[in-house]
């Protein structure tokens, strides 16, 4: 695709991955694009302000404070001028000052201002991209919807193998272009094609209360569903999020939130709302099970082991699956430690799901506490593009009910959500579409 007539803004903080910035530069430049250049102090340690310059054919941003040339707030003019900020590498510092809105710098004076899509490719040791302010602050960018070039495994400059170098600019200039390409055909089709569509969604973790101070939970974030939350309101659906206990907000305010605790909580909001709805996608990670009584009081410690009664919650996807009607589209999840794709095939089937989003904990980055997820989406058969046939051993015979499945790639949860969207908007527009006379 041609960049011709993009203006994009590069923003370079101080890693050694800078020096890759440079090609990076040169593909945006060699296709059309106008780039202009913001650099933190520390980034000039590792690329220097004449490649920068040749390479942009512009001048570059470096202090906020330089002579004014032409009488305008700098930051506030290239912030009007771009299309698109691209940051890369994008340090933990970096990150931190966007995650947390301080503005002391060019970069992030820059970054502050700008409010259209930013890209940024996290660079750093793998050690600093594990630490949890870091997962904490990218997060935060992620809910605040800046798009994460996620890190590959890989050599780090310190010479240690694991994530958190930079993409390779190739990969980069893809993503970017391949944006510029989405935003040109949501130009031309109909922006908002779940118009007139109603979405069910649970998300989050549910709380089993044992006592006045104690429940029993789990490690969901509530950030995957609420991320399909606001991609199907995004996309025109009148959306129900039944969300349990989760501190992330949603940032579609068209999203009607019911925020619940219990697993029964979450069963009987969501048998108020299931009849009505077209879509019901159930992605919460729902208890099992809960205590049979709860105690009024807190529970002392004692000399001997305590032993919690449990009694099985209702299994909401279940009954769901057991009460739709032909209409309906329904979407379940299910989280593997093994087995995965027998226990799925056996999920969809058993829950008369009519796609199922798989994660499996083997995958590095994929399911709970991650800001990433790695998916596979299996079909009922007959139902959307689906490419694979899951058992593809033969196709006869019984077989032929086997379901088909798609895998995907480790992305950040917001991309993630637009695969499934994307996947749910195929299929249920291939069913409408094979049932219309
Ligand atoms: N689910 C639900 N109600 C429950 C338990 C799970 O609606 N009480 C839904 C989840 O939202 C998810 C799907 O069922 O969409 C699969 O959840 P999972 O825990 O993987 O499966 P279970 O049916 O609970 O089976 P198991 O835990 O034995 O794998």
């Amino acid at each position: 695709m041609s960049l011709a007539g993009k203006n994009i803004i590069v923003g370079i903080s101080g890693g050694i991955a800078a020096y890759k910035t440079l090609s990076l530069i040169r593909l945006f430049v060699k296709n059309g694009a106008n780039v202009k250049v913001v650099v933190t102090p520390n980034a000039l340690n590792f690329v220097t302000k004449l490649s920068l310059q040749t390479l942009s054919k512009n001048k570059i941003y470096d202090s906020v404070f330089s002579e004014i040339n032409d009488y305008s707030t700098e930051h506030i003019a290239l912030t009007d001028w771009a299309d698109m900020m691209v940051v890369a590498p994008a340090t933990a510092n970096i990150i931190g000052k966007f995650a947390t809105g301080i503005a002391d710098d060019a970069l992030s004076t820059t970054f502050l201002a700008f409010d259209k899509p930013v890209f940024i490719a996290p660079a750093m040791n793998n050690k600093m991209y594990e630490n949890p302010a870091v997962q904490r602050n990218l997060q935060t960018l992620i809910e605040c919807g800046i798009h994460t070039i996620e890190s590959p495994i890989g050599e780090l400059a310190c010479g240690c193998e694991g994530k958190g170098r930079m993409e390779e600019p190739e990969v980069i200039f893809e993503r970017i272009t391949g944006f510029f390409l989405t935003l040109e055909h949501a130009d031309h089709a109909p922006t908002k094609p779940f118009c007139g569509k109603k979405v069910l969604v649970t998300a989050g973790p549910t709380y089993e209360v044992i006592d006045p101070v104690r429940f029993i939970g789990n490690h969901s974030s509530g950030l995957m569903g609420i991320c399909i939350a606001d991609e199907l309101a995004d996309r025109g659906a009148e959306v129900i999020l039944v969300c349990g206990p989760s501190v992330i907000k949603s940032k579609n305010s068209s999203v009607k939130r019911m925020d619940v605790v219990s697993a029964k909580d979450m069963f009987d909001v969501c048998k108020q709302h299931f009849e009505t709805a077209d879509i019901t996608v159930c992605s919460a990670a729902v208890a099992d099970y809960t205590p049979k009584q709860i105690a009024s009081q807190k529970i002392k410690k004692k000399d001997n082991d305590l032993v919690l009664k449990l009694t099985k919650t209702p299994d909401i996807l279940g009954y769901l699956g057991e009460h739709k009607t032909s209409e309906q589209f329904l979407v379940g999840f299910a989280l593997e430690t093994e087995n995965e794709f027998q226990n799925a095939e056996t999920k969809l089937k058993s829950k008369h799901l009519d796609m199922l989003v798989l994660n499996s904990l083997n995958d590095e980055g994929a399911g709970f506490g991650h800001i990433t997820n790695k998916i596979s989406m299996l079909f009922k058969q007959g139902t959307g593009c689906a490419s694979t046939p899951l058992s593809a051993r033969t196709l006869s015979g019984a077989e032929m009910s086997a379901p088909t499945i798609k895998h995907f790639e480790l992305k950040n949860k917001m991309d993630v959500a637009k695969d499934i969207v994307d996947e749910i908007f195929k299929a249920v527009m291939s069913s409408a579409v094979e049932t219309s006379p």
